[in-house]
């Protein structure tokens, strides 16, 4: 495994140990920083919907091979699921393939989604829970954009079944004070 899978292991090893998160219903403005602030005015929604997935590490899990080699992974196969399995106390999950959940979603469903949604890891749901709605319907519109491809992600398997893929283990944090 390379380096930036492994620091990416670390980061999402944090995020799993968080516990349990609040459901997200924050209030929110609906009008996001980005937006208001004029910076993205001259921008469509799916260029902003590019632009948040890639500051946002989207890719990290949900294109196959990015942490391994980054761009040079071709446009065709971003966001068409991970390529590997995250397994821990909760069972293994797989990052699954936007390209086709987002075509099975309205774009309302999607953002009730990514505001309500908590589980399962190591998928950051506490952090997009307060993305703003209009970013959230940005990579919506950027996602079926894109255009369905690629296979649905295997099921996430049960703690103690063994994944037929490749995976991670992340291990709950160690050395905590009593
Ligand atoms: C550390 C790895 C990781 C990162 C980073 C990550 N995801 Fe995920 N994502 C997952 C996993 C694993 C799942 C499946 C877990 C689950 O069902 O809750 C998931 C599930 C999802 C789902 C549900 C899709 C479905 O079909 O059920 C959406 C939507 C999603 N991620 C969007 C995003 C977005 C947007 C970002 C960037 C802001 C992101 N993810 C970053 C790992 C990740």
């Amino acid at each position: 495994m390379n380096k930036a899978l492994w620091s990416l292991v670390s980061f999402a090893l944090f995020a799993a140990g968080c516990g349990s998160p609040e459901q997200g219903t924050t209030e929110q403005a609906s009008t996001s920083p980005l937006a208001a602030s004029g910076s993205t005015a001259s921008f469509t929604p799916e260029e902003v919907g590019e632009y948040l997935v890639t500051v946002g590490g989207c890719h990290d899990c949900h294109t196959p091979g990015f942490l391994e080699v980054g761009w040079e992974v071709p446009e065709s196969q971003y966001f068409t699921g991970g390529d590997f399995g995250w397994t821990g106390p909760w069972g293994t999950t797989y990052a699954p393939n936007l390209r086709l959940s987002v075509r099975n979603l309205t774009e309302d469903a999607w953002v009730e989604m990514l505001r309500t949604r908590n589980t399962l890891p190591p998928m950051p749901w506490m952090n997009v829970n307060r993305m703003h709605e209009d970013d959230m319907r940005a990579i919506y519109r950027y996602l079926v954009s894109l255009g369905p491809a690629g296979d649905p992600a295997p099921a996430a398997l049960q703690p103690g079944q063994e994944p037929s893929t490749p995976y991670v283990v992340l291990a709950p944090p160690q050395g905590l004070p009593e």
